[in-house]
């Protein structure tokens, strides 16, 4: 393992590391009970793993909520939130910044994700899953993923970004290698693919100015000033990287559950008032993304030393498995209490999610939507789902049939 010893720094005690790659494949089983096992009493709940150019990965609730939550220990700056870190042409923004900058960014994108206007990509998501599923119902079957989860809230996320529709073929690609690509070269490059690409979409709002947050990325003013070219590309990248494949994400594991587990689509069509609990619950069940922090400060922390600049990995997924934050935790239970208030899905503080009431809105059209008119499905027998892990999860082969 010669990049692993290259990559364990002085000051990490050799019994804080352990072997783990967050890039990785498999069956529903194996990735669930290979991360699950991160919380076994032999294993150190924060340690170092040698893989990815080396970082810390912290595994339990209270420490990924402070990871996530406490700007005085961990920071966004400069490099975002991404681990291993990806080089970007300038920082993403506002998940690169901290407050007061980051609420200066965060106050221009912020009016579209108000309720009004999530409520009119609402109804297009909800139009855009009837025409879809008009489509899929007479074939009998389809792999869920490329079929429908890439195409309902993508679809909506543009209308909302103010994006054309005949986008979404170069987007999804590129969103997919920059979450889930361990070769940092290629993601690199995909990422300066989306950044020349953002460029010009952010150009034209200059001379055709609409109703949509790179208008007023472009037009609007923070700090007294309007934003330089690279503030606005950056803000509109974080959008669309945060935007375009986690709800996605999120819908093929709401889909594989439903398709495994009968009683539980019974209960949502027989009681569809249970869907908001629905939606809370599989988010908390199914977070997508695996992000992080660096460290602000030399310091310790819970008797870890920690170097300024660490990497620290905050894994939503670990503290939503958390059985002290949440009992029988691995379950799927619509009666579950205060799941919301306590879910670090979104994750915690100034960089909770912008797009929380879009998510939750899509998959909410979906459940609404999907269970009476196919309240019978199932994985097929001839064939495997597979899960894909990086900086985001995803069961991006998931065949269905009715
Ligand atoms: C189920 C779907 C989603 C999940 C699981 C999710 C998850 C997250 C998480 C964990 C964060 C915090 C990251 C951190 O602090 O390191 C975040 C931030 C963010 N999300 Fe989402 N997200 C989802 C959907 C969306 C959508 C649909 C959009 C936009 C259309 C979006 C845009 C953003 C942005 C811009 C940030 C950065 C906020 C900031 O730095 O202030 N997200 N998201």
């Amino acid at each position: 393992m010669t990049e692993a010893t290259m990559t364990v720094p002085a000051h990490v005690p050799a019994h804080l590391v352990r072997d783990f790659n967050i890039f990785f494949d498999g069956s529903y089983d194996e990735v669930f009970s290979h991360w699950k096992g991160l919380h076994d009493e032999d294993r150190p709940e924060i340690f170092w793993t040698p893989r990815n150019g080396g970082h810390w990965i912290v595994t339990r609730a209270e420490d990924v909520e402070t990871v996530y939550g406490n700007g005085d220990l961990f920071t966004t700056v400069p490099y975002g939130n991404a681990i291993p870190y990806r080089n970007t042409p300038a920082p993403p923004l506002p998940i690169a910044s901290e407050p007061p900058e980051h609420t200066e960014y965060r106050r221009l994108i912020n009016p579209f994700f108000f309720p009004k206007r999530i409520q009119k990509v609402g109804e297009h998501a909800r139009q855009l899953t009837r025409d879809i599923m008009d489509r899929l119902i007479p074939q009998g079957g389809c792999e869920f993923y490329n079929d429908f989860a890439m195409f309902m809230p993508i679809y909506a996320f543009l209308g909302l970004a103010g994006l054309p529709e005949e986008d979404w073929e170069m987007l999804m690609p590129w969103a997919q290698t920059v979450v889930r690509e361990p070769d940092m070269e290629v993601a690199a490059a995909t990422t300066r693919d989306a950044w020349a690409y953002l460029k010009s979409r952010v150009d034209v709002r200059r001379t055709q100015p609409g109703d949509d947050p790179l208008t007023a990325l472009v037009q609007g003013e923070a700090f007294g000033r309007r934003l330089d070219e690279n503030e606005c590309v950056g803000s509109a990248l974080n959008i669309l990287f945060a935007g375009v494949d986690t709800t996605p994400a999120t819908l093929s594991f709401v889909a594989h559950h439903l398709a495994t587990h009968p009683d539980h689509r019974r209960a949502l069509i027989d009681k569809p008032s249970l869907i908001p609990a629905a939606v809370e619950e599989y988010l908390r069940r199914f977070p997508a993304g695996v992000t992080g922090r660096g460290v602000k400060n030399d310091m310790e922390y819970k008797g870890v030393t920690m170097k300024q600049g660490d990497p620290v990995l905050s894994p939503a997924l670990l503290g939503n498995l958390d059985e002290r934050r949440f009992p029988d935790a691995m379950t799927v239970d619509f009666d579950r209490k205060n799941v919301a208030g306590q879910t670090l899905t979104f994750g915690a503080g100034p960089h909770r999610c912008i797009g929380m009431m879009l998510a939750r809105m899509q998959l909410r059209v979906f459940l609404e939507e999907w269970l009476p008119r196919l309240p019978d499905f199932w994985v097929a027998e001839d064939d495997v789902p597979l899960v894909r892990c990086g900086t985001a999860m995803a069961m991006t082969h998931l065949p269905l049939r009715w």
